[in-house]
């Protein structure tokens, strides 16, 4: 009670104290109006970074102008050596007419590699707390002449050395500096500004002083473990945890670049917790209000076994985009393959504008075919996009061209991750020697927690380029191939060195990445090994559509007495295990002697292959683990399955061979009977009949299974196969 009332008071007094001292006092001096404030920075070209840093000063409702645009650049390559000298000539061009404006405060700013976290009253506001005529940004390295370290002042704390990326001052006090400028284009402009702060009698007459401590500029380099992002309410803002300082300012400067797109994937209000991603939306292409659809060059590589791949090109097939508006081009690294393009090359070589296939005895590195595939876009004028694809994405969303197209960047993939793994197409950092670094964001972002669009530093297996940037930015050939990177590392470093963005984005489920690992090819239909490695497709592909009704819509029969019969397998399914069965083609023949079985007798002998000798057990079993076994916990309610199963077998009845088989119980507690094939289109008659019930079913369905108790009450007979060749898949389970 004290408390909240001694509250009360102090609050009613401090507001009294200020109405006594208002901030016309002598101590405070009047803000300086914003008016007052002049950015001005240097670009030659409308890069990815300069709309960046144009759309941050716009948010602010910075005042800029823009020094040298469609001037050629002949300030050297600033980012790997000196240089910079025609910024210093054409500030100082712009400094003669606005020397006399005393009271003007003009902020000098680099733009590509640079944004605002704050506005412009509150670097007014710091400037003028610092009590100086020009203050430049500081760093904690010195560059480009590390002798002259010892002619810097001492400082007790905070960043010794200048950096020329940011300067803010009264107008003829800049004026003053950049007037002394006699030196070329390629000069170095850090140079330039060190040597006039390093000499005495000029920071005293010109009254300089470095941002030692971060107020209002922070230059990454060197500063990278300092600084975090500070999320509030409407803005993202970075806090320098060193000084506890929020700089206005934020410069990636020397190879902190990738870590200012990081940044600025934030800051100031690119995205916070509150209102997710704002500029997602902006600049979007209007697919709608397009006369024609742009033509897209689909760039298509096969470069190891990939598993589903005829289920990779049906999906290229089904995206939702016009055909004739897309030219494929396929690179194909394996033998193995060629059956399968070939197969979908003879049924859908028309459906596409055009379907180009360079095969296995091109004997092409990856490197160069993916150059090759962009570089067929990159001529051809009329070329829109590159859409690259690598065989291992599963995209899903049949909209994700259309999507990606939309989202109008230069570069811009689609999220696409392991399913249930960490692991995707992308890397929110990456390390000192170039490889792979988790960003602070990476899981959230993988995870779909934070969805937005997101500037990163490397991306591959999927990404759309647009036609337009590999005629200009990206015009070099021989992308894909740099020292000894990876070709999808090149591409990036390349991107990256040429100033153009990457993004990424996760504003819709786009697919999978399928695991190539482990996808041994030996077999006849490789894909039915893959249950344990890529679990999501080989449901998808062999798992029959209507399986899991059975457990939320009861789609199931009972057509004789706890005879259950339901759907399993797709038709593929079953063609694959037939097909494998007869690749392999050794059936017993029918014999009571059996060598594969303990005791080497069959009382009740079939004419089978078990699933042991084509080295499928293992995947068998699981398959009986997850798609069996909840069936039977589901119609033989409180029996819990082990799951566990000796005999598993293909059997195939044939009037030649084997047509029936007479009456037996099965050393099973449970077995499930799969049909293979159809009825009346593969063979006449077959079926299965239970004695005790005089029950018999005579039309089996292609995918479907039985499942009925396996001793006693189970007395049943294989009825006999009159014409064709039947096929059924059994497991006596739980022996
Ligand atoms: C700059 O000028 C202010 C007064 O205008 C003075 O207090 C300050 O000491 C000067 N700083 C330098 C480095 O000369
Ligand atoms: C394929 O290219 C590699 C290296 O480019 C070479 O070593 C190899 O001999 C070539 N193989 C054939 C069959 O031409
Ligand atoms: C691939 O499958 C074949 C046939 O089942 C088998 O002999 C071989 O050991 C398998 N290879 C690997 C690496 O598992
Ligand atoms: C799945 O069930 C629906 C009706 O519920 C049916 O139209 C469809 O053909 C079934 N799918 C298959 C593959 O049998
Ligand atoms: C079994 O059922 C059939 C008709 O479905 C009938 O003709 C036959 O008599 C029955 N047999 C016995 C033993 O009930
Ligand atoms: C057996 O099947 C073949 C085709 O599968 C057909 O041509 C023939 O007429 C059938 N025979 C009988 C007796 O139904």
């Amino acid at each position: 009670m004290e408390y909240l009332k001694f509250c009360f008071v102090f609050s009613f007094w401090m507001k009294f104290a200020n109405s006594l001292y208002p901030s016309e006092s002598p101590q405070t001096p009047a803000p300086i109006p914003k008016e007052k404030l002049l950015v001005l920075t240097v670009a030659t070209e409308e890069t990815d970074g300069f709309r960046r840093f144009m759309q941050s000063a716009k948010y602010f409702n910075y005042n800029v102008k823009v020094l040298g645009m469609g001037e050629a650049w002949r300030g050297g390559d600033v980012g790997r050596s000196i240089g910079g000298g025609q910024k210093v000539r054409l500030l100082k061009e712009a400094m003669e007419g606005l020397a006399d404006q005393e009271d003007l405060i003009v902020l000098s700013v680099d733009s590509y590699d640079l944004i605002f976290a704050g506005g412009p009253e509150e670097i007014l506001r710091k400037f003028q707390q610092a009590n100086n005529k020009v203050i430049f940004a500081a760093e904690g390295l010195i560059w480009p002449d590390k002798r002259l370290a010892d002619k810097y002042p001492s400082i007790r704390s905070g960043k010794r050395y200048l950096n020329s990326g940011g300067i803010i001052g009264y107008a003829p006090y800049i004026n003053r500096i950049v007037s002394q400028w006699s030196l070329h284009d390629n000069d170095d402009d850090q140079l330039f500004y060190t040597k006039i702060y390093l000499d005495p009698l000029q920071r005293q007459t010109l009254n300089m002083t470095l941002d030692h401590k971060c107020q209002i500029f922070q230059n990454l380099n060197g500063a990278v473990d300092e600084v975090l992002l500070k999320f509030g309410t409407d803005r993202v803002r970075v806090r320098n945890t060193a000084y506890d300082s929020l700089p206005v300012v934020v410069h990636g400067n020397g190879n902190t670049k990738m870590y200012l797109n990081y940044l600025a994937n934030y800051v100031p209000n690119a995205w916070n917790y509150e209102h997710g991603c704002s500029h997602c939306d902006d600049d979007l292409v209007d697919l709608s209000q397009l006369k024609e659809y742009p033509n897209v060059l689909v760039g298509v590589f096969i470069e190891q076994p990939t598993p589903f791949l005829p289920e990779f090109f049906q999906r290229l097939l089904t995206l939702d985009y016009p055909k004739d508006k897309l030219k494929v081009f396929v690179h194909n690294n394996e033998v193995y393959h060629e059956k399968h393009i070939q197969k979908f090359w003879e049924e859908n070589r028309n459906a596409f504008s055009s379907f180009k296939v360079v095969g296995p005895e091109e004997n092409l590195s990856q490197g160069e075919a993916r150059n090759m595939g962009m570089d067929l876009c990159r001529k051809d004028a009329a070329c829109d996009y590159y859409f690259s694809m690598d065989s291992d994405v599963m995209l899903t969303n049949r909209q994700t061209l259309k999507l990606l197209i939309e989202q109008n960047r230069k570069i811009i993939g689609p999220l696409v991750t392991r399913h249930g793994k960490l692991w995707s197409n992308f890397w929110g950092a990456l390390s000192l020697d170039g490889y792979y670094a988790r960003s602070e964001d990476y899981v959230d972002i993988v995870q779909r927690k934070r969805v937005g669009v997101w500037n990163i530093p490397y991306m591959a297996h999927i990404y759309l380029v647009k036609g337009s940037a590999l005629r200009n930015e990206l015009k070099e050939r021989n992308y894909f191939v740099l020292e000894k990177l990876d070709p999808d590392m090149a591409l990036c470093r390349n991107a990256r060195e040429m100033g153009v963005f990457m993004y990424i984005t996760n504003r819709h489920d786009f697919g999978r990445l399928i695991s190539t690992a482990n996808y041994n090819i030996s077999h006849y239909n490789n894909d039915l090994w893959q249950i344990f490695e890529n679990p999501v497709d080989w449901k998808e592909k062999y798992i029959h559509q209507n399986y899991t009704q059975i457990f939320t819509e009861n789609y199931l029969e009972e057509p004789c007495p706890d005879v259950f019969w339901f759907p399993v397998f797709t038709e593929k399914a079953c063609d694959e295990i037939v097909e494998e069965m007869e690749h392999y083609g050794s059936w017993s023949g029918g014999k009571h002697e059996d060598k594969r079985i303990s005791g080497g007798y069959e009382t009740v002998p079939t004419d089978d292959i078990h699933m042991k000798q084509i080295g499928f057990d293992k995947e068998w079993l699981h398959f009986i683990r997850e798609f069996i076994s909840p069936v039977t916990l589901k119609v033989f309610s409180g029996y819990y399955t082990k799951g566990y199963a000796v005999m598993n077998f293909v059997v195939k009845y044939t009037p030649e061979r084997q047509a029936y088989l007479r009456p037996h119980h099965d050393s099973s507690t449970f077995t499930i009977n799969i049909a293979l094939n159809n009825k009346d289109r593969d063979f006449q008659g077959g079926g299965c009949r239970f004695h005790r019930y005089n029950c018999s079913i005579e039309s089996p369905r292609k995918g479907w299974s039985f499942m009925h108790p396996g001793r006693l009450t189970h007395l049943h007979e294989g009825l006999p196969t009159t014409n064709g060749t039947r096929y059924i898949a059994v497991s006596f389970i739980d022996p």
